[in-house]
């Protein structure tokens, strides 16, 4: 980008409204298909295939698959041909910190997920109660981790405050932790910091 105009001056616009698709690599189509069609009951609304890929060119055939959920929001994958599967991640943080949550709506709904999940033989970690949302986390048949949840505390989002604070103080406490090469200051903090949020 050449000479970006500085954020405070740039046009300000609307946030963006929603998540439109978010998209993933898949080596499984089929199992694909069945699992978020079958198991999740999200229909299979779109396909797409090309030789090439549109925005770069890339040579690189593919489909292009788009699976809907409630608010029309999708999860969609490519499958190409030929390509490697992925290295593995340079530590098992990855596989659980990176996820996506879809919302069912209820606690109670979340409860009925699993059972669902238990007639079927899913695999799953939960229910997990994170005081502001309640949660069920399991694996689709690529490997991404994917939670189902709902609002306990619907007042969640309204603390930009206490979270801008926190990104601060989180921040110090992290470059400190790199300078001295030990994470027990941030540790205390993180507990000191979790205690008040559970008052
Ligand atoms: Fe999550």
């Amino acid at each position: 980008m050449n000479n970006p105009a500085p954020i405070r001056t740039a046009k300000a616009l609307a946030p963006p409204k929603g998540l439109h698709h978010t998209a993933y690599v898949t080596h499984d189509v089929e199992g694909t298909v069945k699992f978020y069609t079958e198991v999740l009951g999200m229909p299979l609304v779109s396909a797409v295939v090309d030789d090439a890929v549109p925005s770069t060119g890339d040579p690189w055939p593919y489909v292009h698959l788009f699976f809907e959920m409630g608010d029309g929001s999708t999860i969609a994958f490519f499958e190409s041909v030929g390509l490697p599967k992925p290295s593995p991640v340079s530590h098992p943080a990855y596989n659980i910190f990176n996820h996506i949550a879809l919302n069912v709506g209820s606690r109670a709904e979340v409860d009925r997920w699993i059972e669902r999940f238990q007639a079927l033989g899913v695999d799953y970690i939960g229910p997990t109660d994170h005081g502001i949302i309640y949660s069920v986390y399991f694996h689709d048949p690529n490997g991404i981790r994917l939670e189902l949840t709902a609002d306990i505390d619907l007042n969640w989002r309204d603390h930009t405050a206490e979270a801008t604070s926190d990104i601060e103080s989180w921040s110090k406490a992290k470059r400190r932790a790199i300078e001295m090469g030990d994470t027990g200051e941030l540790i205390a903090w993180v507990k000191e910091r979790r205690g008040q949020h559970k008052k």
